[in-house]
């Protein structure tokens, strides 16, 4: 290599990096809180929430103490629920086998949960300065680019030669600067879309900008097919205006969020007619009536599966009680918001439930 790699990039970090609060701090606990949040979330849609988590829970002995369900309810809208689940876990840890002290090594990190390759270096170099390389989505793509190596980055050989180049490009006397530049630089310059190669302290010896190969670099293999899914959510409402709702507990899609009752089918159905759910009995006795509240199926993307969801009115008179199995709870427009629900379910009672 004719440049420093690693000292242009850090010049270019210090005069263009965004101020961003767990830059300006060394705190293990605040660190790992960003880096858990920003794994699968943008600055800008994480940054509230940091600061959210902050506000609520100041230090790892806040988090590990508070209940579950208002960590999920902090969390709503920022998807990958497993992270906030992961993150209780990972704090009572730190304050039940470390004492409340964060683990100082990358090796020690990788053993709290949630916490992988990437945040353990991430959390050891921003933290301790250990030198460690942090290899993220950015880093793949900046060295990809770079060198021009056409390795797809989500195969196994891919990832062992991105993390050799990436220990290697390390500024090893200052990986903390080295770590959030090189990532800084992949989110702001080195953009997979139109990257500004044309401003870019790079570009001369960067393979993919000198033979013309931006598009095409990096190379990621396809992905299996989606999956498709289709949920009737039934809205049993009470003439005072409750519903019920539940947990979802089962190894699946939103894991500890609640939401209506759910029958999912096949395909979509245009009726609901032979649906058998075991609160159909608080039903009148000549069966219940369907009225489908939404227009058109929602449809809500997630990373592996898309999930196509109809809401079904079914009125009834009242809750009786003794037919109402003990993991229900009823709840009314107000209450409901204590809740952690899917954004899906959100948005719903945001459109249809609260217009009354
Ligand atoms: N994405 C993941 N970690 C980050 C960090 N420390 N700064 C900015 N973006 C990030």
């Amino acid at each position: 290599m004719n440049i420093d790699f690693s000292k242009l990039l850090i010049d270019w970090y210090l005069e263009n990096k965004r101020d961003l609060p767990w830059r300006k701090t060394k705190n293990p606990y605040r660190i790992w809180l960003s880096e858990i949040i920003l794994q699968q979330t943008q600055v800008k849609q994480g940054l509230p929430y940091y600061n959210r988590f902050l506000a609520n829970y100041d230090n790892v002995y806040a988090l590990a103490n508070a209940q579950e369900d208002d960590i999920m309810k902090l969390w709503q809208g920022l998807g990958y629920y497993s992270r906030a689940r992961n993150l209780h876990h990972a704090a009572k840890t730190v304050v039940n086998t470390y004492n409340g002290e964060f683990p100082k090594t990358y090796k020690e990190l990788l053993k709290l949960k949630g916490v992988g390759d990437y945040t353990a270096a991430a959390i050891a170099s921003f933290a301790y300065n250990e030198a460690v390389p942090v290899v993220d989505g950015n880093v793949y793509r900046v060295i990809s680019r770079f060198f021009g190596i056409d390795i797809p980055i989500n195969s196994t050989e891919g990832q062992k030669i991105f993390k050799e180049k990436a220990k290697i490009l390390l500024d090893k006397k200052r990986p903390a600067t080295h770590n959030q530049a090189i990532m800084e630089f992949g989110a702001l310059m080195c953009k997979p879309k139109s990257p500004d190669c044309l401003f870019c302290p790079l570009s001369s010896d960067c393979v993919a900008f000198q033979q013309n190969k931006i598009k095409e670099l990096p190379v990621k293999l396809k992905k299996l097919k989606r999956k498709k899914r289709y949920f009737n959510y039934l809205i049993f409402q009470s003439e005072d205006k409750k519903w019920l709702i539940r947990q979802r507990l089962q190894k699946d899609i939103w894991q500890k969020l609640f939401e209506f009752p759910l029958v999912e089918s096949k395909s979509t159905v245009s009726s609901l007619n032979d649906i058998s759910h075991e609160l159909m009995d608080i039903c009148a006795a000549d069966g219940p009536r369907f009225e489908r509240l939404n227009q058109e199926t929602y449809k809500h993307v997630l990373t592996h599966q898309d999930i196509y969801a109809d809401f079904w009115l079914i009125e009834i008179s009242n809750f009786n009680e003794f037919s109402i199995p003990e993991d229900y709870v009823a709840v009314d427009s107000q209450s409901i918001r204590k809740f952690a629900i899917p954004i899906l379910i959100d948005n719903f009672i945001n459109q249809h439930i609260l217009e009354d």
